[in-house]
This record gives structure tokens, sequence and C-alpha cells, in this order.
């Protein structure tokens, strides 16, 4: 059997070259491996939180599913669907939230950063964790894969999980989080990290316009192309390195080592093969642009699924706890 995996995934805003080598690509190639029964839902609940207007998250929420399957996720591999659409998901969450005390959620470090920060916290990040919670456990996630500042929310996770089978007798199994490297830090235009927060980014679906303006505004030197410059201090060719064929990044390593590549042609050479690394991809993410209706019978399609096993374990908890 293989190990089932749960992911959620949050709509954060435009995606860019960061997001797709830092974390999409990873998961595409773990769904190819073979070795796992992914469930990957729309943390939509999750997201709202902090996305308090309709247009918005209905638009950042399409918008990132349609990403993930242009850029390789398979609705046949992956049970692929939305959070909101499983009332489960709150209904668990409710029970979980009889088993927590709130001396115990306020160690989360999601919490103790935005109070750090003075931020005023509404219950549902406080509550955050136990949802998430809810989410794993629902499927009998064996692995989560999560950036290292999740890490802790699993452990929770496995926690709750604990608890609740000592209360009320076994019913959840405690996953493990596979914690992702990061595979490529992808420097943003400015060197620092590629991140929205920053404004350094390139997009991933934009227009070639977009991603010309992007490419063209890279910091560099003052050195001139006849100069010999140190390929890993230039940020044109950090971020050239993670399309490149390896003919393509020696070329482009020599002409910047021994002189005869300026930062302007290495710019054009970035850009053309950004355009042309990424064109299968934007095509399949235009096109499902324009059939919203495709998207959604995806969505629906992994929301049965994924239902037929909500239903399940919500029937073993509501026994357990006496509502049944
Ligand atoms: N908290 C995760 C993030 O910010 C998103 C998430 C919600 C999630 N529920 C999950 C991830 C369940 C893995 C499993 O990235």
């Amino acid at each position: 059997m293989k190990k089932i995996l749960v992911s959620g995934i949050k709509p954060t805003g435009e995606l860019h070259l960061g997001n797709y080598f830092g974390a999409i690509k990873q998961f595409v190639d773990l769904q190819n491996g073979g070795e796992f029964a992914p469930f990957v839902f729309l943390a939509d609940y999750h997201a709202l939180n902090s996305i308090q207007n309709k247009d918005e998250m209905k638009k950042l929420s399409f918008d990132l599913i349609c990403a993930y399957l242009a850029s390789g996720l398979d609705s046949e591999k992956v049970t692929l669907y939305r959070q909101s659409t499983l009332p489960e998901h709150t209904e668990l969450t409710w029970i979980f939230n009889t088993l927590v005390t709130m001396p115990w959620l306020m160690r989360a470090h999601a919490f103790k950063d935005a109070e750090a920060k003075d931020k005023e916290i509404n219950i549902g990040t406080f509550d955050y964790p136990v949802l998430m919670a809810a989410d794993i456990l629902m499927y009998d996630a064996d692995i989560v894969p999560v950036g290292q500042d999740q890490k802790q929310h699993v452990e929770m996770a496995r926690e709750i999980a604990r608890k609740f089978n000592q209360t009320f007798g076994e019913a959840f199994k405690e996953p493990k989080e596979m914690v992702k490297e990061e595979v490529a830090v992808v420097p943003g235009i400015d060197g620092q990290k590629m991140s929205k927060s920053y404004k350094n980014v390139i997009p991933l679906f934009g227009s070639e316009e977009e991603i010309k303006k992007a490419i063209m505004g890279i910091v560099t030197d003052s050195k001139n192309p006849e100069d010999s410059k140190n390929p890993e201090e230039v940020i044109v060719y950090q971020i050239y390195k993670l399309m490149a064929t390896e003919g393509e990044r020696l070329a482009m390593e020599k002409g910047l080592k021994e002189g005869g590549m300026g930062y302007g042609d290495a710019k054009k050479e970035l850009l053309r093969k950004t355009l042309e690394y990424f064109a299968p991809m934007k095509e399949k993410y235009d096109a499902l642009q324009k059939n919203p209706e495709k998207v959604y019978s995806i969505l629906k399609e992994g929301e049965k699924r994924a239902k037929a096993l909500a239903e399940s374990k919500m029937k073993k908890v509501k026994e357990l706890v006496g509502f049944e």
C-alpha cells in the first residue's frame, strides 16, 4: 500500500519563480515518484484568517489551483480538493478543540510571533494548528511535507491524535513530517531571497512584458562586458542556472569569467530561457484560466474521493465520542 501524504497549500498571492523552484517542482517530483498517495488541498479556511475579501479569495484560490495543475500536478495521481468544500474538516476541528487547552495553543510559534509583533490575533489564527491537525488526521496521513516553519504544527497534530486515542479510543494515526530541504534558494532581482514581501520576484505566469521588466531590473554591479566576473556573485547567472541545460550554463559561466559577456547579454539570455522553460506550463495555465468549468470539475472529483474517507472517519469519531 502506498503511504498517505497530506499537503495543504495556502493562496498567498501571485506565484513566482521562487515558489516554483523552492516548492512546487519538488512536489510534482514527489507525486511522480509513485511512493505516495497524495492528498493535496487548498487550505482556504486557513487563508480566511488573512484574506478577507471575496474577489481576492476567489481569484487567488483559482489561480493557485491552475498553477499547480499547469506545473504538472496530475489529478489522476493526486486527490485535489478545497478544504472549504468538506465540512468534516471544521467538524473535526471542533471536537479536537475540546481536547486542547489555551496554554498549549499559546506555545505555537505562529501565535507567539504574531503576539510578539503586537498583532491582533483572531481566534481562527489561534486555532490554526487544530484545523491543520484535522486536515492531516482525517486521512490517516503517514507523511506531511512541510517547510521548517510548519514542523511544530505536525508535532501538534501528533499530540492531538494521541490525546484523542487515549480519551476516546483508537481513531487516528500519528503522522510524520517530511521537512523539505530548501533544494533551491532562489535569489530575487535584488539578490535577497525571492519573496513576495520583498517585492523582488519574477512572476511565474506573468506576461512576457512583466517577466522582461523583472529580469531587466535584476541588480548588477558596474563591471564592463570585457571584465572578468565571478558567476557566483552574478544574480542573473544564479537564476539562469535553475533552468539552463548544462551546455547553456557552461557557456554563460565562461562568458562571465573570461569576459565577453556583459550583464545586458546575460539578462537577454535569461529572459529567452525563462520564456522557453515555462512556455508549456504557461500554455496550460492560460488554457485552464479560460476553462474554469474544467478546473472546478477536477476539484469536484477530488472532493468526492476525499469525502468518502472523511465521512467514514467522522462516523467512527462520532461513535467514539458518543454521538451515535
Ligand atoms: N499551514 C500550512 C502552510 O502554511 C498549510 C496547511 C494547512 C497544511 N493545513 C495543512 C500543510 C495540512 C500540510 C498539512 O503552508
